[in-house]
C-alpha cells in the first residue's frame, strides 16, 4: 500500500457510471488480453476497436508499447517495474470503466499475480481476461519487431518466454489460438463472446 496518500480525499463522481453508459447505450467492460510479445494482442485489438466502433461501441485501446513510451516510460521490466507498470494501467482503465467506456487492454501481463493484481483493482465482474494463445515458436518466427532475435543474442535481459516467465493463464474468460489463423476470424470470436456482455441491455 502506498503511504504517501495521506490527506487525500477523492469526491464521488457527479454523474453514476450507469448514466453515461446509457448515453453511450453500452455496458463497459476492461477487454484484458495477456499473451508473449508478438502473440498478436495489438493486432487483435486494433481489429476489434474498428468493428467495436462500427457497431456503435465506443471504446479506447491501452497498449504495452505506447503506453510504456507515454505514462509509464520510467519502467523497464523487472518484476517489480511489471507490476508498477500492470497498476497504473489497472487504476486507468478503471477510469475510464467508471466512465462508462469500454477499455482494451494489451499487455503480456506474464503472470498470475500481476494479472491478479489488475483483476483486483478493476473488479471480477467488470474484468474480462483474454488469452491470446499463440505458441512462442510461433511468435518468435514473425518477430515483427526483430526483439527474440535480439534476447536470443543475449542483447535483451529479461525477456518474456526467452528469459522471463511466460505463465499460462489457468482459467481465462476467453482463449484465443491464432496459428494458422486470419486475423479477423480472431476478431471476430472475440466478438462473438463480447458484443452480449457490452449490451446495455444486458
Ligand atoms: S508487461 O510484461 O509489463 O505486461 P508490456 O505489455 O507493458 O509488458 O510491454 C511488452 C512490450 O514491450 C513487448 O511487446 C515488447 O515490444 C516490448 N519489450 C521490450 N523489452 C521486453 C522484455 N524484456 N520483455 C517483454 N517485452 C519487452
Amino acid at each position: 500500500m502506498n503511504t504517501k496518500s495521506e490527506n487525500i480525499h477523492p469526491f464521488n463522481q457527479l454523474l453514476p457510471r450507469e448514466s453515461k453508459e446509457r448515453l453511450l447505450n453500452q455496458r463497459a467492460k476492461v477487454l484484458w488480453f495477456t499473451g508473449l510479445s508478438g502473440s498478436g494482442k495489438s493486432t487483435i485489438a486494433k481489429g476489434l476497436e474498428e468493428e467495436l466502433h462500427a457497431k456503435g461501441f465506443f471504446s479506447v485501446v491501452l497498449d504495452g508499447d505506447n503506453v510504456r513510451t507515454g505514462i509509464n516510460n520510467n519502467l523497464g521490466f523487472s518484476d517489480e517495474d511489471r507490476k508498477e507498470n500492470i497498476r497504473r494501467i489497472a487504476e486507468v482503465a478503471k477510469l475510464f470503466l467508471q466512465n462508462g467506456v469500454i477499455v482494451i487492454c494489451c499487455f503480456v501481463s506474464p503472470t498470475e499475480e500481476i494479472r491478479n493484481l489488475a483483476r483486483t483493482i478493476i473488479g471480477e465482474k467488470d474484468f474480462v481476461e483474454i488469452f491470446v494463445n499463440t505458441p512462442i515458436e510461433e511468435c518468435e518466427k514473425r518477430d515483427v519487431k526483430g526483439l527474440y532475435a535480439k534476447a536470443r543474442k543475449g542483447e535483451i535481459k529479461d525477456f518474456t518466454g526467452v528469459n522471463a516467465p511466460f505463465e499460462i493463464p489457468t482459467n481465462p474468460n476467453l482463449e484465443i489460438q491464432t496459428k494458422n489463423k486470419l486475423v479477423e476470424q480472431s476478431v471476430n470470436k472475440v466478438l462473438e463472446f463480447c458484443i452480449p456482455i457490452l449490451n446495455f441491455q444486458f
